[in-house]
C-alpha cells in the first residue's frame, strides 16, 4: 500500500500546538449561534475547538476539514468523549469541493475564510456552502481584515505545557496577488534548553470589506449582521476583525 504524505497547506506541523495557542475568545459566540439549530456545518473545523462545545449542547455538527494533522487532533479529543460520537461527523475536504447529500440550516467558519486565497476560490467555497444551506439558511464567519503585509520575526505567545515552555514566533511576507506568506516558528524548551523546534508555512489572503460584501451578494446571500468583535459590537470602518452573518435568499 502506498503511504500518501498529506499536503501541507499550513497546519500539518502546527496542529499539535494549535489548541495551546488559539485562545481567541470566540467559542461562546459560535456556540450561541449554533444552538438555535439542530444541525450545523463547521467549515475548516480544525481540531474541533468550536465543534466540540457545539456538539455538547446537543447540536449535530458536520465538520469539513482538509488537514490530516488537524483531523487527527480532533479525533484524538473525541476518543475521550464517546458520548459525542454520534453528534460529530468529520469529512476530509476543502470548502470548495465537499459534497453532502443534504442541506443544513446553518454554517460557521472560524478562522477559515482567510485561507481561501483567490477570488475564484472564495467564490467556489462560499458558493458551495450556499448550495449546502436550506432556504433562509444562515452563515456566520470571521475575516481578519487587519492582516499585516510585512512583519519580521515577532513573538506570538509563550505557553507552558507538561513542564515545557513553548515559544511561538511569527513572520509575515507579502506575495503576489494579495497573498500573505505566514511563517510560524515553535520552539520547545525544557529547563531552559531548546529541545526541538517546528516551522510552519501557511498562506492567507488579504481581502477588503467591499470585496467580501460583493462576493456574498453575487452568490445570493443577504447580510443580516456585521460585527467588529465576538461581543457583537457593530462593525465600523477600520476594525481589524469583521464578523458577518448572512442569509441564503
Ligand atoms: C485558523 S484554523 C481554525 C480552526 C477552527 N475553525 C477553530 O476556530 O479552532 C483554520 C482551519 O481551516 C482549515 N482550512 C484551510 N483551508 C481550507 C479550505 N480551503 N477549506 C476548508 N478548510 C480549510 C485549516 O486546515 C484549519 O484547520
Amino acid at each position: 500500500m502506498v503511504n500518501k504524505m498529506p499536503i501541507d497547506k499550513g497546519y500539518e506541523k502546527a496542529a499539535k500546538y494549535y489548541d495551546l495557542f488559539d485562545d481567541k475568545q470566540n467559542i461562546e459566540f459560535f456556540v450561541d449561534f449554533a444552538k438555535q439549530y439542530n444541525s450545523i456545518l463547521d467549515i475548516g473545523a480544525g481540531t474541533g475547538r468550536i465543534a466540540i462545545p457545539i456538539a455538547q449542547t446537543g447540536v449535530n455538527v458536520v465538520c469539513i476539514e482538509p488537514s490530516k494533522a488537524m483531523r487527527d487532533m480532533f479525533k484524538e479529543k473525541l476518543e475521550d468523549l464517546p458520548h459525542l460520537k454520534d453528534k460529530i461527523i468529520i469529512i476530509e475536504a476543502e470548502a470548495k469541493e465537499f459534497h453532502l447529500p443534504q442541506c443544513y440550516p446553518a454554517a460557521i467558519l472560524s478562522g477559515c475564510f482567510d485561507h481561501f486565497l483567490t477570488p475564484k476560490e472564495r467564490y467556489q467555497a462560499m458558493n458551495n456552502i450556499y448550495h449546502h444551506l436550506k432556504t433562509k439558511g444562515r452563515i456566520i464567519f470571521d475575516v481578519f481584515l487587519g492582516l499585516m503585509k510585512e512583519k519580521s520575526w515577532v513573538s506570538a505567545g509563550v505557553k507552558e505545557k507538561e513542564g515545557k515552555t513553548i515559544k511561538r514566533l511569527i513572520k509575515t511576507e507579502g506575495m503576489k496577488n494579495n497573498i500573505l506568506q505566514v511563517t510560524l516558528l515553535y520552539q520547545v524548551y525544557q529547563n531552559d534548553i531548546k529541545i526541538t523546534e517546528d516551522i510552519q508555512h501557511s498562506q492567507a489572503a488579504i481581502t477588503t470589506f467591499e470585496e467580501i460584501i460583493d462576493l456574498l451578494s453575487q452568490i445570493g446571500f443577504t447580510i443580516t449582521n456585521k460585527w467588529g468583535n465576538y461581543q457583537c459590537t457593530p462593525f465600523v470602518e477600520g476594525d481589524k476583525l469583521l464578523i458577518l452573518e448572512a442569509e441564503k435568499d
